[in-house]
């Protein structure tokens, strides 16, 4: 317990740890440390962001991938995977609706769908950044050469999400297939930073083979790339892939992770993601709690949300779009934080 809160202390005062480090704290920790991290976390993320939380429009406006990911709901191989694609004139009605309900950040996710041509993209940018000026966009659409991403900032996206996964390239190896390499993904990474987006990377808590030692890596590698955002989540597993029968993430050790996340990038956006409202009814409430301050409720049209299966049980796939700002309002207001209608750009 002492050396747990030394090395909690450590963190806050180096903003970061050696691997050995990283490994004992992540290895040993109790759930004494564990309030102990909170406190610090919270107190940390009050001093620049308060108690606000941004929000974020989630469209998922895609499930097909060419990629086959061994963790994830759409990869190409699932056969049982009922594929869409929302068109640019679907999308633009998710952006009217959620500009109306306050949201002033539009993110566009998909898999890696060819469909979706560089000119496709570049036109749909153009289209939302002309009727929204005043909203940031983000683009999660996975690898991409330097020049698209290029082109794509020029067309006016603000931010782009692309989880490392994990840093190790041993373990990406085991998560994903050949043709998907932990280089090409920091290399992405790297690129994205240089042309100017505000970037977000993270991973998965409790994926297939995960150790201490890749966490540590994951933290070393988050604080080389200094990143404007860290999406982490628990693995959940999905029936139709090769991970169904592997266990899933803990709620206990995300939340640890989100914690140790706040204190080594005080500034960073960290959002209490879907998955962590999955595997516990009250898991976005308690990411926020352990020092989190982003969530990302979905915009896409009922009529798809349930296809966009990335992992079992997913929340929120019957809800509209204003029940989930509604009910993401309520939850925020009785723990104490209040969600507000701006941009929410990065500190860090
Ligand atoms: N469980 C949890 N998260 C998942 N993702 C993909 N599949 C799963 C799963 N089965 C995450 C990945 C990806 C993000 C969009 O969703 O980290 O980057
Ligand atoms: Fe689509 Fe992994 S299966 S990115």
């Amino acid at each position: 317990m002492q050396k747990q809160i030394f090395l909690i202390d450590k963190l806050k005062e180096d903003r970061t740890l050696t691997k050995h480090e990283w490994v004992q704290l992540i290895t040993e920790r109790t759930p004494e440390a564990a309030e102990y991290l909170f406190a610090l976390a919270r107190e940390e993320r009050h001093i620049h962001y308060g108690h606000d939380v941004y929000i974020r429009g989630l469209i998922e406006f895609t499930n097909y991938c060419k990629n086959d990911c061994l963790y994830c709901g759409i990869r190409k191989s699932n056969s049982h995977a009922n594929r869409y694609r929302l068109s640019e004139e679907d999308i633009l009605d998710c952006c009217r609706t959620g500009y109306g309900l306050g949201f002033r950040t539009f993110v566009l996710q998909g898999g890696e769908d060819a469909f979706y041509t560089d000119e496709r993209i570049v036109r749909l940018i153009s289209s939302i950044k002309d009727r929204y000026p005043d909203c940031a966009l983000t683009l999660s659409i996975g690898e991409k050469s330097r020049e698209s991403y290029r082109q794509y900032f020029e067309a006016g996206a603000d931010r782009y999400l692309l989880r490392h996964e994990t840093s190790n390239s041993i373990h990406y190896s085991r998560l994903h297939p050949p043709s998907l390499t932990a280089k090409a993904r920091k290399e992405c990474l790297w690129n994205l930073k240089e042309i100017g987006y505000q970037v977000g990377t993270g991973f998965m808590v409790g994926s297939p083979y995960q150790t201490a030692e890749h966490l540590a890596e994951d933290m070393l590698f988050i604080r080389e790339l200094n990143p404007h955002m860290v999406g982490i989540g628990p693995f959940i597993v999905h029936r139709d892939t090769p991970f169904a029968g592997q266990t899933s993430g803990t709620l206990e050790l995300t939340l640890f992770m989100l914690g140790l996340l706040r204190l080594m990038l005080p500034k960073a956006l960290l959002p209490a993601t879907t998955a962590l409202g999955t595997i516990d009814p009250n898991g976005r409430e308690l990411g926020i709690l352990s020092g989190a301050n982003v969530v990302m409720p979905n915009l896409s049209p009922t009529g798809v949300r349930k296809d966009y299966s990335l992992y079992d049980n997913k929340i929120c796939t019957g809800d509209e779009a204003a029940e989930c700002r509604s009910c993401l309002e309520r939850r925020m207001e009785a723990i104490g934080y209040r969600i507000v209608t701006a941009r929410g750009d990065s500190l860090n």
